[in-house]
């Protein structure tokens, strides 16, 4: 298939280009910056940018039979509506793919409950406070005789990248590791690498209007995490909380809260309707084994 991708020179767009590319797909990648980069493999690429939807007329060409939309949202949800609309309404009427990443933290704390399903109501925190109305947008479109899917990846992880990485570079510079909100707070996580084969078997195969969780571990406690970052970081020792209010004063209020997010997020549906395999590494085993 030829894949229109946003996002593709970012985190997770990089690993999903090299497994679409590597399952025989082409990468059409629409990037802000219109230097070219032969080093990435992409078939071809695209200048638009996500916060001028305008931009996006015209990406979506007749040739284009599957988009993979992973470019962050804009802040603003008229904006992220009308990208939407520029990047799906090509597509209505051909039964092709659209694929739209949400996140898991659209479910917001999941309390004492065993792993929820994509089932379980939306609950957002407010960092992605309107996100659900976006994932809802996304999924009318089945409607409209597009397969629209959306895919919410827990705390990614791997290839070195990611949130966790975050911890690494704060336990060195703080010279202890750290982890922020209660003790028990638990992250449902994914390998970078299994999420990028979560993403080609929804583009080749997961129905229209279906969610999935791309999640490898339901719930892994930060503070084992945390002290895996701080071995990583060369400075070994038990896992100091930081306080809510300083955790805001590092990383701003809204990311703060997400940090602190207590999960338990089942990604078992992929793997039973997807036959999708999560088998790398777990995030403590993956910090510990060298990527970081
Ligand atoms: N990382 C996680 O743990 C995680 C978890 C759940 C959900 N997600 C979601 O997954 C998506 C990708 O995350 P990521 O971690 O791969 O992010 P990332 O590394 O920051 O990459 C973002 C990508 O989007 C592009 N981009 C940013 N603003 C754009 C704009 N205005 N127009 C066009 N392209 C733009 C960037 O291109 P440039 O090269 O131009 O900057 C880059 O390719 C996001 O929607 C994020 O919310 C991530």
């Amino acid at each position: 298939m030829k894949v229109l991708l946003t996002g593709a020179t970012g985190y997770i767009g990089s690993a999903v280009t090299e497994h679409l590319t590597a399952a025989g797909h082409q990468v059409v990648a629409l990037t802000r910056n219109s230097e070219p980069q032969p080093a990435r493999g992409w078939h071809a690429q695209l200048v638009g940018d996500t916060s001028d939807p305008a931009s996006l007329a015209g990406a979506v060409t007749p040739d284009i039979e599957a988009v993979i939309h992973l470019a962050p949202p804009s802040g603003d949800a008229e904006v992220d509506t009308a990208v939407i609309e520029a990047l799906a309404t090509p597509l209505r009427g051909t039964g092709r793919p659209f694929v739209y990443t949400s996140g898991v933290w659209v479910l917001g704390a999941t309390g004492a409950a065993q792993e929820v399903g994509e089932e379980a109501p939306t609950n957002p925190i407010d960092i992605v406070g309107y996100r659900p109305l976006i994932e809802r947008r996304v999924l009318d479109e089945a409607a409209e005789g597009v397969r629209a899917v959306v895919v919410r990846p827990g705390i990614v992880y791997g290839r070195g990248g990611g949130i966790p990485a975050i911890l690494v570079d704060r336990a060195r510079t703080q010279g202890a590791p750290e982890y922020y909100g209660e003790e028990g707070v638990r992250w449902p996580t994914v390998h970078v690498d299994d999420l990028s084969e979560l993403f080609l078997a929804a583009v080749e195969r997961a129905e229209a209007g279906s969610v999935w969780h791309g999640v490898g571990e339901s719930a892994v406690p930060v503070r084992e995490i945390a002290r895996a970052a701080g071995r990583v970081a060369g400075v070994a020792g038990d896992p100091k909380a930081v306080p809510a209010a300083q955790v805001a004063e590092v990383f701003g209020p809204l990311f703060a809260d997400a940090l602190a997010l207590d999960q338990s997020v089942s990604g078992a549906a992929a793997r039973t309707a997807l036959d999708w395999k999560p088998n790398r590494p777990g995030a403590v085993a993956e910090l510990e084994s060298g990527s970081y």
